[in-house]
């Protein structure tokens, strides 16, 4: 049992503990340190999924207004007005809200994921928090459990659960002071940051925590490794949850579960850790604006263009979109949604599961390259305006058969450049597609 134990994990040395208590499997116990919870492996769940949508709903979403409206409230910044931002919480009714409906639209799009947020920094939470009396969702404005309605609409949709926290609070008088310490005093952490992440954990037990609002302090501050060593080892999600990489100054793209690294991160070649980029359907607000137009909004080629590229990459996609305050999602974002999904549909055998290949992308294409098992998935961004098209990487061998997922059970004509490598193919003639994308499966190339 011991030798079997030993071999069955990767990480040597946070396996020694299940030596000594004989847990079934990789049972490791994590210490409060970033070498043992870096070394975790990641819930294959995330990687298989490959695309999540990301909601940005809180108080913001009631004035509405400006370049990413969710930091209005810091855009102010003069104490003045905090009791005038304080009163936007009132007019946040949600009358509309409906989580199966959000459910539905989030299931349409494809995503494997959905991550909600639970507090943005302006500390309003979208659940009845007790360490934030009169500040949450279920004492002020729109009376209901936002947090506890979606992600039951969530789960029963085989979709898994992510909640966006931040740990920063702009206003937060604890937070202030231990700020004016030097944060040397912890006590905002102590009555405010943990007792809520633990709570949100117990109460609704997310697969996911996407943290921010991490990097006014270092870790050492926010307790971060100790938070994580009891998520990986105590908490009722420890075995799925996934986290992210921000945990206090400094962490991003270094520490975590997988890597964000600056918002909207867009890599130039293959990273070599996990990674997720967030990207807002809105280009300039992850809140909702009353004043978006629509040539602000991504449309469906450059969001479809824009997770393939990713995907290719090694990321997973994490799509942002802010519902309306009354608790309607507009019908320009539904509509992306949707189309995400209609294309996943006929495509997504070249996204989910899939892993990079050995070679990214053509040069100078618009090509991207994903695997899986023996097959390799060439996915076009616009239709090719040179026949037949030429792919210069793939090295094919009698056996290679070339098929496009938008017309299958064909095998498409094709030759091979020179005999190293490369394939032309001859493409079908293919009616208009609102994704403006097209995956190839090639089976039999290396
Ligand atoms: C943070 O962790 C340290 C070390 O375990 C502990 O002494 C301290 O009390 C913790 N602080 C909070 C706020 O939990
Ligand atoms: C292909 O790979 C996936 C995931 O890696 C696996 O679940 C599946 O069984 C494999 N399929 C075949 C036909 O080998
Ligand atoms: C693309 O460019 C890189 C760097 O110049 C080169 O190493 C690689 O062989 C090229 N690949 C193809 C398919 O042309």
């Amino acid at each position: 049992m011991g030798l079997h134990v030993r071999f069955s994990c990767i990480f040597p040395l946070i396996c020694l503990i299940p030596l000594l208590t004989s847990g079934p499997g990789c049972s490791a116990r994590y210490t409060e340190d970033w070498t043992s919870l870096d070394a975790r492996p990641l819930p294959q769940w995330y990687d298989d999924a490959k695309i999540g949508i990301f909601v940005h709903w809180g108080v913001f979403s009631v004035p509405a207004y400006g370049k990413f409206s969710e930091w209005l409230w810091s855009w102010w910044k003069t104490a003045k007005r905090l009791d005038v931002y304080a009163d936007f919480a009132t007019q946040f009714h949600a009358e509309f809200f409906n989580p199966d409906d959000w459910a539905d639209i989030f299931k349409a799009s494809g995503a494997g994921y959905v991550v909600f947020t639970s507090k943005h920094h302006e500390g309003f939470t979208n659940w009845p928090s007790p360490g934030s009396w009169n500040w949450n969702s279920v004492d002020v404005g729109p009376h209901r459990d936002l947090v506890g309605e979606l992600a039951a609409a969530v789960k029963k949709r085989s979709l898994h659960w992510g909640l966006y926290h931040s740990l920063y609070e702009w206003y937060h008088p604890l937070f202030l002071a231990d700020q004016a310490s030097g944060f040397k005093t912890q006590d905002f952490v102590a009555q405010k940051t943990l007792p809520e992440l633990v709570h949100l954990v117990m109460e609704y037990q997310p697969d996911l925590i996407w943290s921010d609002g991490d990097w006014e302090a270092p870790d050492t501050y926010w307790n971060s490794t100790q938070f994580l060593a009891w998520l990986y080892n105590d908490s009722p999600v420890k075995d799925v949850v996934v986290t992210n990489d921000r945990w206090g100054k400094g962490c991003y793209c270094k520490h975590g579960g997988y890597y964000n690294c600056a918002d909207r991160y867009t890599p130039g070649k293959l990273p070599d850790h996990k990674w997720e980029k967030c990207q807002s359907v809105d280009k300039r607000s992850w809140g909702y604006r009353r004043n978006m137009k629509l040539s602000e909004v991504m449309d469906l080629p450059s969001i479809i263009k824009d997770m393939v590229y990713v995907v290719a990459l090694g990321g997973n996609y994490l799509l942002n979109i802010g519902p309306m305050s009354d608790g309607m999602i507009a019908p320009v974002f539904e509509e992306r949604l949707r189309g995400l999904g209609a294309w996943l549909g006929v495509n997504g055998e070249a996204i989910y599961a899939t892993k990079p290949w050995r070679v990214q992308t053509e040069n100078d294409t618009n090509v991207w390259y994903t695997a899986k098992n023996n097959t390799v998935y060439a996915t076009i961004i616009g239709w090719p305006t040179k026949q037949p098209l030429q792919l210069l990487t793939p090295k094919t061998s009698d056996a290679t058969k070339v098929t496009l997922l938008d017309y299958p059970d064909v095998p498409l004509k094709w030759a091979p450049v020179t005999k190293q490598a490369g394939l032309v193919i001859v493409l079908p003639a293919m009616p208009f597609s609102p994704g403006n994308a097209w995956a190839l499966k090639l089976e039999g190339v290396v």
